[in-house]
């Protein structure tokens, strides 16, 4: 079994009880051929549902969604969230459609606001309109900024420390306008609305478009130890994140979008094991048995304002979801390793 196919055995057999509410129902997934779009969108498929996918491609790749597209019930529309019309009827709508990595949101900062202020007010107002059962907003850990220490780990109840004139201003302050947005339709239009707040999120298809153009960090690092080249670390690497595996991620927001008597909750998704730079290279480095040397260069991006510390608290997806990651950092950079090596 590959290891794609083996993640999606592992999502489906976590669903327990929530495939009857997957089967025979329509979901538009926004951003469905991205990393978490694509995932969510093979284990609709594969438990009965049907996908209208929306994807305008600027970060997400064919490749992600080509096995897809000759099984029936699954339709791509390349098109931008911002302009996307339909009349089409669905009973859940999953908006994820964002520039989510930092060098692509500084390189196109107004299409990354407008796909999270406009798209999330369109994507809404169909819901709105079709009286959905379900609307789950894609949201992030970077509404809370550069939190301080005794803000780490970070519950839902933080507001955030956002510099709103900065080079992650475009990415941050769209998903905080997007959560205000998924606020007012639930209190004005009783939208069923549910807000993921994704902490970091790793896996197979992680930006398979470029793993080493704009790519994340997580796998850039794995692309570029497995080629034995240096792998530059922006800063002194004590900065830390807590990784989150994707078949983790998958479980979590089909059960916050799912679960009944959830509508305007919102709720972090993420791992609490939380690691700096300078370990998780290291680490990958020991993994792929690599000669790769770290480097320290110039960030090819902006790196004001990158947060300290990351590290989510999830008393409350594991109260109201049952829900907590179960796969550890080292067994899911094994099967990242692995995938790469499978694909590339
Ligand atoms: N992966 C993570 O670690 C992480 C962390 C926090 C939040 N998130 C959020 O989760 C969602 C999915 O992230 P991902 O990691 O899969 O990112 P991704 O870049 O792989 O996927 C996003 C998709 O949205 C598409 N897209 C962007 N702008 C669009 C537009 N205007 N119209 C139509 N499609 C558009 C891209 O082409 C891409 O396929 C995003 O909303 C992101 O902000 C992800």
């Amino acid at each position: 079994m590959s290891v794609a196919e083996n993640d999606l055995s592992r999502i489906k057999n976590s669903l327990h009880g929530f495939e009857t509410r997957i089967k025979g129902s329509r979901f538009l997934v926004t951003g469905g051929a991205g990393f978490i779009g694509s995932w969510f969108c093979d284990t609709i498929i594969s438990t009965g549902g049907s996908v209208v996918c929306v994807d305008n491609m600027s970060a997400g790749s064919e490749k992600n969604i080509a096995h897809l597209k000759n099984r029936g019930k699954f339709r791509l529309a390349t098109e931008d969230v911002c302009k996307f019309g339909t009349k089409e009827k669905f009973d859940y709508i999953v908006h994820m459609a964002s520039m989510a990595s930092p060098p692509l949101y500084q390189k196109f900062p107004i299409e990354t606001l407008d796909s999270g202020v406009i798209g999330t007010k369109r994507m809404l107002e169909l819901a709105a309109k079709q009286k959905v059962k379900g609307f789950l907003f894609t949201s992030t850990s970077e509404i809370y900024g550069n939190p301080p220490e005794n803000m780490v780990p970070t519950p839902e109840t933080y507001y955030g420390y956002v510099n709103p004139h900065g080079p992650r201003s475009m990415y941050d302050e769209s998903k905080r306008c997007a959560e205000a947005y998924c606020y007012s339709y639930w209190k004005q239009k009783d939208t069923p609305v549910r807000i993921a707040r994704i902490f970091n999120t790793y896996g197979p298809r992680l930006d398979a478009k470029s793993q080493t153009g704009y790519g994340r960090a997580l796998i850039k690092f794995v692309n570029l130890a497995i080629k034995n080249e240096p792998i530059s670390m922006y800063g002194n690497g004590k900065q830390t994140r807590s990784f989150c595996y994707i078949t983790d991620q998958v479980e979590g927001l089909l059960k916050l979008l799912l679960t009944p008597g959830l509508d305007g909750e919102v709720v972090n998704t993420g791992s609490e094991e939380e690691v700096s730079i300078n370990n998780l290279i290291k680490s990958i480095i020991r993994l792929t048995n690599s000669s790769s040397k770290v480097i320290n260069t110039k960030p090819a991006y902006d790196i004001t304002d990158d947060p300290v510390r990351r590290k989510p608290d999830i008393t409350k997806a594991k109260k109201i979801l049952g829900w907590e990651p179960k796969v550890g950092l080292e067994e899911g950079l094994k099967k990242t390793i692995e995938w790469v090596k499978e694909t590339g």
